[in-house]
């Protein structure tokens, strides 16, 4: 890892690039306008400057010189918003086919979990020249997940999940820090992003036998007995839930709400919020007694749900 002083992290993501010359760019034009407004400042006050026999006077309309120094900042800033909104867009939106992994700040640390269900604590193993979606959220207040060396950053808010991805170039180790002030250690709430070629990524990962998030997720399903409303058949008073991650979901009030992580959350927390159409709202609260990483394989388990009729085939015997 890097130590000492530096004026820029190294540059370690496709992103590096477009974000330092942006930087650099708005810096420079800064400095130049600053430099040309000082010195016409200087200039001028001893030029102009009131001397014996002569005296101030009024200068009148300068139409042309005023239409300049109007129409020069107004192309400069919305070139800059143009520039800087593709690369906004640009990192707000992970590619499809990401490797997906969920990381929960809590006081004070980072726990990251991987898709086949390997954890760790303030470290982050990624495999390089690939795009990795990081979903984002946190136990308690809110934190913010920062890699200065791939410049991205987004918050971790409690409550919420937001998504942050990158495609890291370089294998190496780089600085993992927490970005906003979460309580008296929050300047301890820092590790290592660990670069690794693809070959070796797949051979950390492997190393563990641990259950994936699905199959924690499916346990939980089974603990909680959601299956008993949820489950097609004469007992169900609940929507089956396969499928349905990603789709519209028609509410009781006419409304439609996105079927998303979020969704799935806020209705294993507070069931009553938003109740999808034609069913009753029987469901009970799961407030406090599922945590963020349990609620992130739930979630797991029920995007990997298919489509009902799509199961009723599948487990449908054979003639
Ligand atoms: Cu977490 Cu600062």
């Amino acid at each position: 890892m890097e130590r000492g002083f530096q004026l820029f992290p190294k540059a370690a993501s496709t992103f590096a690039f477009h974000v330092d010359a942006l930087y650099l760019t708005l810096t420079g034009i800064s400095v130049f306008f600053s430099l040309l407004i000082f010195t016409l400042i200087i200039v001028f006050a001893i030029r102009y400057r009131r001397r014996p026999g002569r005296e101030a006077v009024q200068v009148g309309d300068a139409f042309a010189l005023e239409m300049f120094w109007t129409a020069v900042p107004t192309v400069l800033t919305l070139g800059i918003f143009i520039w800087s909104s593709v690369l906004f867009i640009d990192q707000s939106t992970p590619p499809n086919g990401a490797r997906e992994i969920s990381v929960v700040g809590q006081q004070w640390m980072w726990k990251v979990q991987h898709s086949n269900g390997r954890r760790e604590i303030n470290e982050l193993h990624v495999p390089a020249g690939q795009a990795v979606k990081l979903t984002l959220t946190s136990q308690d207040v809110i934190h913010s997940f920062y890699v200065p060396a791939f410049r991205v950053k987004q918050d971790a808010i409690p409550g919420q999940y937001r998504t942050l991805w990158f495609q890291a170039t370089e294998p190496g180790e780089y600085h993992l820090f927490c970005a906003e002030y979460c309580g008296t250690n929050h300047s301890h709430m820092i590790g290592r992003v660990v670069v690794m070629k693809d070959v070796d990524y797949q051979g950390w990962l492997g190393g563990a036998s641990e259950r994936t998030p699905e199959e924690a997720g499916k346990e939980l399903f089974t603990q909680f007995d959601c299956a008993s409303c949820h489950e097609s058949g004469q007992r169900q008073r609940c929507p089956t839930l396969g499928g349905l991650y990603g789709t519209q979901v028609e509410l009781e009030d006419g409304r439609k709400v996105l079927f998303d992580e979020s969704y799935i959350r806020e209705s294993v927390i507070d069931p009553a919020a938003k109740v999808a159409k034609g069913f009753p709202p029987v469901m009970p609260s799961f407030r406090g007694q599922v945590s963020e990483e349990q609620m992130l394989d739930l979630i797991a388990y029920i995007k990997s749900l298919a489509p009902a009729q799509q199961r009723e085939l599948l487990n449908r015997p054979k003639p």
